[in-house]
C-alpha cells in the first residue's frame, strides 16, 4: 500500500494537506510534537491518517517516523512541511544556541528525515516547503532566511544525487498563507521584526492564501505534475495559478461539491 507522509500536519499547509491526500483516498501519516491536533486530524479521517508524534529535529524523532513507515508499504510521497519562523530578532541577538536548535528543525529535519527514508522512497517523491526568505533577505530573519536558502540549495543537491535511484525531489514556495505562523510574525514588535507592517496590511486587507489553497497547489504538483517537471525548478504558487486551480476544480467536481 502507498503512503504519504507529511510533517507538520497538525495545523496551517501540513493539515490542510493531509486532509486533500486523505480525501484522495491515500494513507497518510501526519507527523508533529503535539499529540493534540494530529489526533483530531485522525478522528477526521478514520483509517485514513495516521498520528504520528514525532520531533524531525532528532534521530529519535526520524525512528519513531520511519518505524511508522514500516517496510511493509511504499513511500510515495515525503512533505518536508515541519518548520518554525523563531527565533525572530536581529543576529546581535542571537545565540548559537538558538541558530542550532532552529536548523535542527528547518534542514537537518528534512535532511535527515530524507537519508533515513531513501530505502522506502524508490520511485516516490519528496517535496520541500520553501520561501521567499531563502532567495531575500529580511532583518529579524536571519536563522528563518539562512535556514531556508540552505535547504534550497539541499533540493539541488538532492536532485544531482538521487536521480538515478529513481526519487524525485522537489520545491515549493507557498506565498503568505494564514497560519499560526504568520500569527507568530504578526505579534512580533517591529525592533526585532522591521519589516512587520508589511504582513500587518497584508493580514488587515485579506491578503493571506488559505491553507486549502496552498494545499490544492501541493497536491498538484505530487500528483500531477510530471517527472521532470517536478524537480526542475522551485514552484511558486503565484506563478502556476490557473494549473493547480483547474486541477483544485476538477477535483471538486469529481467530488460532487
Ligand atoms: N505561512 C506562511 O506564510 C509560509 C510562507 C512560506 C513558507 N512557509 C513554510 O510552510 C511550512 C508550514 O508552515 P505553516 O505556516 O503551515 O506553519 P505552522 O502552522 O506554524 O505549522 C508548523 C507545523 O510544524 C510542526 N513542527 C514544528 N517543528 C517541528 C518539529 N521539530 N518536528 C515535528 N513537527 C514540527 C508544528 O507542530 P508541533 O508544534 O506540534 O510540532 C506545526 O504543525 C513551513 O516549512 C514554513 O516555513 C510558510
Amino acid at each position: 500500500m502507498d503512503v504519504a507522509v507529511v510533517t507538520g500536519g497538525g495545523t496551517g499547509i501540513g493539515r490542510a494537506l493531509c486532509s486533500i491526500l486523505a480525501e484522495r483516498g491515500m494513507s497518510v501519516l501526519a507527523v508533529g510534537r503535539r499529540a493534540e491536533p494530529l489526533q483530531v486530524l485522525a478522528t477526521e479521517f478514520p483509517g485514513r491518517v495516521e498520528p504520528v508524534v514525532a520531533d524531525v529535529a532528532t534521530p529519535a524523532g526520524r525512528e519513531t517516523i520511519a518505524s511508522a513507515v514500516g517496510t511493509g508499504r511504499r513511500l510515495r510521497f515525503l512533505v518536508h512541511n515541519a518548520g518554525t519562523i523563531a527565533p525572530i530578532g536581529l543576529l546581535q541577538a542571537l545565540t548559537p544556541e538558538a541558530l542550532r536548535d532552529h536548523l535542527a528543525t528547518n534542514l537537518e529535519g528534512p535532511l535527515f528525515l530524507s537519508q533515513r527514508l531513501l530505502p522506502q522512497l524508490s520511485g516516490g517523491r519528496i517535496l520541500h516547503l520553501s520561501s521567499g526568505a531563502a532567495h531575500h533577505a529580511y532583518a529579524g530573519w536571519g536563522p528563518y532566511c539562512m535556514g531556508k536558502a540552505a535547504l534550497h540549495m539541499l533540493y539541488q543537491v538532492w536532485r544531482e544525487e538521487l536521480g538515478d535511484r529513481g526519487i524525485r525531489i522537489g520545491s515549493a514556495r507557498p506565498g503568505v498563507v494564514d497560519t499560526p505562523m504568520q500569527a507568530l510574525i504578526r505579534a512580533t514588535p517591529a525592533r526585532e521584526f522591521p519589516g512587520v507592517g508589511r504582513f500587518l496590511r497584508l493580514h488587515q486587507e485579506n491578503q493571506l492564501r488559505s491553507p486549502t489553497d496552498v494545499a490544492h497547489f501541493l497536491a498538484w504538483l505530487l500528483l500531477a505534475v510530471d517527472d521532470g517537471r517536478f524537480e526542475a525548478v522551485e514552484w511558486d504558487i503565484g506563478a502556476c495559478e490557473d494549473a493547480w486551480r483547474a486541477f483544485a476544480k476538477q477535483e471538486r467536481t469529481h467530488q460532487g461539491r
